[in-house]
């Protein structure tokens, strides 16, 4: 996917993941988990939608996106609301962010477009990025979701086989993909938990 071409020709709020508030799944875990302060990244954070809304809860929020574009009018979108998030372009998978940073990440439809040979890699990078302990939000389309347009699809099953090493599962159930298609799209929205790490010297 040429993601710059897709933030190049489309108007943000026309793409189909667009939605101005945050995410109801989102919104919800961060209360039931009792978070209210933190430092969270917004892995794909896209239209920026989802950063803006988590740093209005009282985070302290980076939004990143391989699309420059999209952070160019992410950025936009934050300064014209008045709220502060920092945006950066890059590459979860080899990204020069510090690990061990982030008490929060969450993924609103990025693992789901990443191809089975870099698949490892990213959970890796979400889980380095990560404290011990850290939360990690991810929403996937499900194999609900007729058709094999747009993203990839995952069972439960291959949910778990992708992050039960590196991560305590916590949750996980079915849900939508809020945006701007008639019919949301079927999803899995799962909260998970970075397992320790052992401290190598
Ligand atoms: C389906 S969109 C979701 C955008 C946003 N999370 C939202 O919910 O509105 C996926 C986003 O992930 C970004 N993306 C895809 N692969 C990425 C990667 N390896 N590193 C960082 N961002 C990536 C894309 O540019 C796109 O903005």
């Amino acid at each position: 996917m040429e993601w710059d071409a897709v933030y190049r020709s489309n108007k943000v709020e026309e793409l189909p993941w667009y939605t101005p508030g945050l995410d109801r799944d989102i919104a919800g875990a961060i209360k039931k988990l009792g978070l209210k302060t933190g430092r969270v990244l917004d892995v794909g954070s896209g239209p920026g939608t989802q950063a803006i809304g988590m740093a209005r809860l009282g985070f302290d929020v980076t939004g990143l996106d391989i699309a420059s574009i999209a952070v160019a009018k992410a950025r936009a979108r934050a300064r014209s609301e008045g709220v502060r998030v920092k945006f950066v372009v890059g590459d979860v998978i080899g990204t020069r962010l510090r690990p061990a940073q982030f008490d929060l990440i969450n993924d609103r439809g990025v693992f789901h477009t990443i191809d089975p040979e870099r698949r490892q890699a990213f959970v890796h990078a979400i889980r380095r990025l990560l404290k011990d302990d850290g939360v990690y939000l991810m929403k996937c389309f499900s194999t609900k979701t007729p058709g094999d347009w747009g993203p990839h699809r995952f069972t439960m099953g291959q949910v778990r086989d992708y992050f039960g090493g590196d991560f305590d599962i916590k949750s996980m159930r079915e849900s939508v993909f809020q945006g701007t298609l008639k019919q949301s799209p079927i999803t899995i929205f799962c909260v998970m938990r970075a397992r320790k790490r052992y401290k190598t010297r």
